[in-house]
């Protein structure tokens, strides 16, 4: 549904200083032949002195669910904060390795890290609704970005979009917090699609909510997918095997910080792993 527009718009701030890549490791990696909307080359990051993540190269398919997994600290936070730029916002990150969003480095220079963010959209674990009305939760970013469309159409299809509309469309004056807590999820997604993104990541999106709530995310999550790709975090197993098309996995262990393990198609990598680590974690043995 998006227009792939390929020009982001230029930033005052300057690009980080290059360095020596890390060399390619691929392993269990497969390169999925179709086309990519994020392709991640030899990427390594730091928190100051602390690395975090090594060497991960993966491309993600446009119109997928792509699940991150793996123990916890293993750098799925890292890896999906840096696909849009979140990470620049905490002091002392330092990374190597390019993340191109159909094919723009999107750390070079004269990338515009606020425009990839509009783009490439988040949605967290926690719900976190502005203390606003459900409306002006919807409405927030085409206010700031001075939306010129109708803004009334604009929220009521986000809400549709997040499956939303029906159970709220006579309380858009609400509050945002007054909802339940998958409710709140569902318009964080909502406020996330009236920015018009066509990636979208979501950090254990499902880790706040009851089964009920998870489910009617999931569903939301294969619906919408036709017209986005999705990028999703979560540690809960059943959870990749059912929503998502292609999965990778993650492993911190002595030598290695935050490693791409394994990456193929979902019902492959459950059912079939190429590598004995991710067939120990898939089987429960550990994390
Ligand atoms: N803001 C931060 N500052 C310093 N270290 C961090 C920060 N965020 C995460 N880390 C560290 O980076 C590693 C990977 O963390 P994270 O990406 O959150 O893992 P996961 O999401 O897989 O649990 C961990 O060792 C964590 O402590
Ligand atoms: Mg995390």
């Amino acid at each position: 549904m998006t227009e792939i527009r390929i020009d982001l718009r230029p930033a005052a701030q300057s690009a980080p200083a290059a360095h020596a890549m890390e060399p390619a490791s691929r392993g269990h990696v497969i390169e999925p032949a179709e086309p990519a909307a994020i392709s991640i080359d030899r990427l390594s990051l730091w928190y100051g002195h602390k690395r975090a993540l090594t060497g991960v190269s993966l491309d993600i398919p446009v119109n997928r669910v792509t699940a991150l997994i793996g123990p916890s600290g293993c750098g799925k936070s890292t890896l999906l904060r840096s696909i849009n730029r979140m990470n620049d916002l905490i002091p002392g990150v330092r990374i190597e390795g390019t993340v191109a969003y159909h094919g723009i480095n999107i750390y070079g220079k004269d990338i515009d890290p606020v425009e990839v963010r509009r783009r490439i959209g988040m949605v967290f674990q926690k719900p976190n609704p502005f203390p606003k009305s459900i409306y002006d939760n919807v409405a927030f970013g085409a206010r700031v970005n001075g939306y010129r469309g109708n803004l009334d159409d604009l929220v009521e299809s986000s809400l549709r979009r997040a499956a939303l509309w029906d159970e709220v469309k006579n309380d858009l004056k609400k509050s945002g917090l007054a909802l339940s807590g998958g409710q709140q999820q569902r318009l964080c997604i909502a406020r996330a699609l009236a920015n018009d993104p066509d990636v979208i990541l979501m950090d254990e999106p499902c880790s706040a909510l009851d089964p009920i709530a998870t489910l009617k995310i999931e569903d939301l999550m294969r619906e919408i997918v036709k017209d986005y790709t999705i990028i999703i975090v979560t540690h809960n197993m059943q959870q990749a095997a059912r929503v998502s098309d292609y999965t990778a996995f993650m492993l911190t262990d002595e030598t290695t910080t935050g490693q791409l393990i394994e990456y193929g198609r979902t019902q492959e990598l459950f059912t079939n792993p190429g590598d004995r680590r991710t067939e120990d974690y898939i089987s429960g043995r550990f994390g």
